[in-house]
């Protein structure tokens, strides 16, 4: 089957747009408002974008409070969404009044960052802490302006629970994290494999 996306006659139960680009990870963006107010929320328009400098990005659709709190302090955190925080991550995506404190409703240990006035997940085995580098309204092919909103970041400081550290390295084995796809699907990821990349031709470079 082929359509556009403009008519985006696809003749489906539901739009497969998310399905295809999947899995995502879940940026669990944890942030603070200007009125002290802690806010907690999911984003899998989210993903690394450069490891040099560490530059994460997540995307809002509409104006959410995460987007007004980012924008406003410029700053947020990362949270690893795990097997066993995944209905701690469902609860915390609930849509209520600017100002109530999802880490609460979803019965999570709010923990300030040491290097960003952001709060995170204390059960998580892994934090990003982010301060803003750029946020853009992302524009469609005619130049117009859409409601969704890129916010980029950059990764100053990471916690790591020893838990999940095995022979020296971050075990997704341990950790479990869990990914989102399409419809209300979700995924963990394994198994686990191991690829190396071919080796450059003599002289040739590795980008
Ligand atoms: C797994 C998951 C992923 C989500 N990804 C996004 C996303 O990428 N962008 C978005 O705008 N909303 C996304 N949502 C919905 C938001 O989490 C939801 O609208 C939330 O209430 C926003 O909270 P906030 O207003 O406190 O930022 C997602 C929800 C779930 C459960």
């Amino acid at each position: 089957m082929f359509y556009d996306t403009v008519s985006n006659a696809h003749g489906l139960a539901h739009d497969p747009f998310k399905a295809i680009v999947a899995p995502r990870q879940i940026g669990w963006i944890g942030t603070k408002g200007r009125d002290g107010s802690l806010n907690l929320s999911p984003y899998s328009f989210f993903n690394a974008v450069s490891d040099r400098p560490k530059i994460v990005m997540f995307s809002s659709s509409g104006r959410k409070d995460t987007l007004r709190n980012a924008t406003e302090t410029g700053v947020f955190s990362v949270n690893y969404v795990s097997a066993d925080l995944v209905a701690a991550m469902n609860a915390s995506s609930i849509a209520v009044p600017y100002g109530t404190d999802e880490f609460a409703l979803a019965g999570l240990t709010p923990v300030m960052g040491r290097l960003v006035e952001a709060p995170f997940v204390g059960e998580a085995y892994a934090v990003l802490e982010c301060r803003v580098t750029e946020i853009h309204t992302l524009k469609t092919i005619d130049g117009t302006d859409s409601d969704s909103h890129a916010v980029f970041g950059q990764v100053v400081a990471i916690h790591l629970d020893e838990r999940v550290i095995r022979d020296g390295r971050f075990d997704v084995a341990l950790a479990r994290p869990v990914t989102r796809l399409g419809y209300m699907d979700y995924a963990e990821v394994q198994p686990v494999f191991e690829l190396l990349r071919p080796k450059p031709p003599i002289g040739g470079d590795q980008p």
